[in-house]
């Protein structure tokens, strides 16, 4: 018997401090002190052995499993020990390797001059209205007092959808609209896109729009040159200056075409401007009465003013961009340099 055990501690010893994983040392486990191991084994077989040597046979077997259990238990904690430093090794985090940067996006030109318009205008109490970009013929020309032969009109450069519908070719079609659903005093801004059948450096089929309407008692032009002058110092800086010139639409009378002085040249004239100046940046004038009288509103009591801007052409003057047709091509280049 003694021998037996000193024959398998011997064995487990070895066998033990041999095991490199985890799972050899589990199935070693099995093999020594599992159900049918090795050291039950012997303790089964005490039955067989005289009485008066069990007791000491039994605490030599006793002696035996708390020697192996000790085995593992040194052995256990080695190989934890070095699967700890393994996964710390192979996990292990570079932290000098550059960080993962999250493209940023940002806001397209058109719409960062936009809001500036908004803003603008919003700061002297003006409110937004968006009309629909699919409009009636009755909104975008009727009743703006565009005649049936206005080359407007033609095919050449209104996009229709059928002989009443088309795509709108000016946000002053929102002015209808305003003023057939409210009474004054009116004070609106209308941004937005439009349609026009026209494609070259400096035109573009689909471009945006900034309109402004204001209705009340005793408007005249003054108001509307005192708050085109406010507006072009918020945008083009305070030196800005704004003139009227006399001009023609169906739904202002009088019609005038705004300048304001060049920001390049300050008025002494360069490429920018011609030579001139100064440099066309909207259409305005007074609301003509019959577009007044068409809307329901008494225009011995009420006089207006009426305003529309091309948003690119204020982003193209802003940023000194040479061709329209950049603001839609989407390339990244272009567009990166308005974050
Ligand atoms: N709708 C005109 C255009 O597209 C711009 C314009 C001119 C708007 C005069 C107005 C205005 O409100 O009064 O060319």
């Amino acid at each position: 018997m003694k021998e037996k055990i000193q024959v398998i501690s011997a064995q487990a010893k070895l066998e033990i401090t041999n095991a490199d994983s985890v799972k050899i040392l589990t199935d070693l486990k099995v093999k020594y002190l599992g159900k049918s191991g090795m050291v039950t084994e012997l303790l089964k077989g005490m039955r067989d052995l005289p009485k008066e040597e069990r007791p000491n046979a039994g605490k030599l077997v006793n002696d035996l499993r708390a020697e192996i259990e000790g085995f593992f238990a040194e052995k256990e904690s080695v190989l934890k020990e070095i699967e700890l430093q393994k996964t710390l090794e192979t996990e292990a985090i570079d932290i000098t390797l550059p960080g993962k940067t999250n493209k940023l996006g940002a806001l397209h030109p058109i719409t960062l001059i936009k809001n500036e318009l908004i803003d603008a205008f919003t700061g002297m109490g003006f409110e937004i209205f968006e009309g629909p970009e699919i409009e009636e013929d009755y909104y975008n020309f009727k009743m703006l007092n565009i005649p049936e032969d206005h080359p407007a009109r033609d095919m050449q450069d209104t996009f229709y959808v059928n002989d009443n519908i088309l795509l709108r070719t000016q946000t002053s079609a929102g002015q209808v609209r305003v003023m057939l659903d409210k009474k004054p005093p009116i004070k609106i801004l209308s941004p937005g896109k439009v349609y026009r059948s026209d494609d070259d450096a400096s035109h573009s089929p689909i471009f945006h729009q900034m309109e402004g309407l204001v209705v009340d008692k005793g408007i005249t032009l003054c108001d509307l040159k005192g708050t085109l002058d406010e507006f072009c110092k918020i945008m083009f800086g305070k030196d800005a200056k704004t003139r009227l010139r006399p001009s023609y639409f169906p739904f202002t009378e009088p019609s005038v075409e705004v300048d304001v002085s060049c920001s390049e040249c300050h008025g002494k004239g360069c490429k920018l401007c011609k030579g001139t100046g100064w440099i066309e940046i909207l259409g305005a004038g007074i609301v003509n009465k019959k577009v007044l009288e068409g809307c329901g509103i008494d225009s011995e009591v009420y006089s207006g003013y009426a305003f529309g801007m091309g948003i690119e052409r204020i982003a193209i003057l802003k940023y000194k961009i040479p061709d329209i047709r950049l603001f839609y091509e989407n390339d990244l280049r272009f567009l990166k340099q308005f974050k």
